[in-house]
């Protein structure tokens, strides 16, 4: 059983690089519809992927919250100063900025959600690479 615990790990990594992908594909789509790149036989499929990647969004982001959070805690014991507790605080704060940012903040939401989930990547990064910073 307690070998579950460090591959939910993996799993939150693995959705938060879904969450990340309905940035790059955006940007895709935007620079392929400006450019006219989009041939028409598919243009319905890819608007379809696009909604599709939007709409679940923010089930995958806060999924990557709760498991983030078994994850973690389990591994630990609790609650305490941790790479990973660090990484996991950022990650919530992002799916904050996500959840409430749209209705408060309608222009510069999309800007900090950016800006926050960058953060979160580096803290991920060091908390793979540093795990036990503080210990
Ligand atoms: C909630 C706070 C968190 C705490 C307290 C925490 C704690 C830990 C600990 C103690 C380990 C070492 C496990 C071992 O060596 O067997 C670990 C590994 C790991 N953590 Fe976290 N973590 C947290 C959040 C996160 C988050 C948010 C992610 C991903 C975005 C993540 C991804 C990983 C991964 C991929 C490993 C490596 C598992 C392995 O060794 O195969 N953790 N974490």
């Amino acid at each position: 059983m307690g070998e579950i615990f460090p591959k939910l790990g993996w799993i939150t990594v693995g959705l938060s690089l879904l969450g990340g992908a309905l940035y790059i594909a955006r940007k895709g789509y935007i620079y392929l519809k400006k450019n006219n790149k989009i041939p028409i036989s598919y243009e319905k499929q890819i608007k379809q992927i696009m909604q599709l990647l939007a709409k679940y969004h923010k089930y995958i982001g806060s999924s990557a919250v709760i498991i983030g959070f078994i994850h973690g805690y389990f591994l630990l014991g609790g609650i305490r100063l941790h790479t990973g507790f660090i990484s996991w605080g950022f990650l919530a704060f992002l799916m904050v900025t996500g959840l409430i940012g749209p209705k408060y903040y309608k222009k510069s939401w999309r800007k900090i959600h950016k800006g926050v989930a960058i953060i979160f990547a580096v803290t991920v990064f060091v908390h793979l690479f540093f795990r036990n910073l503080f210990l």
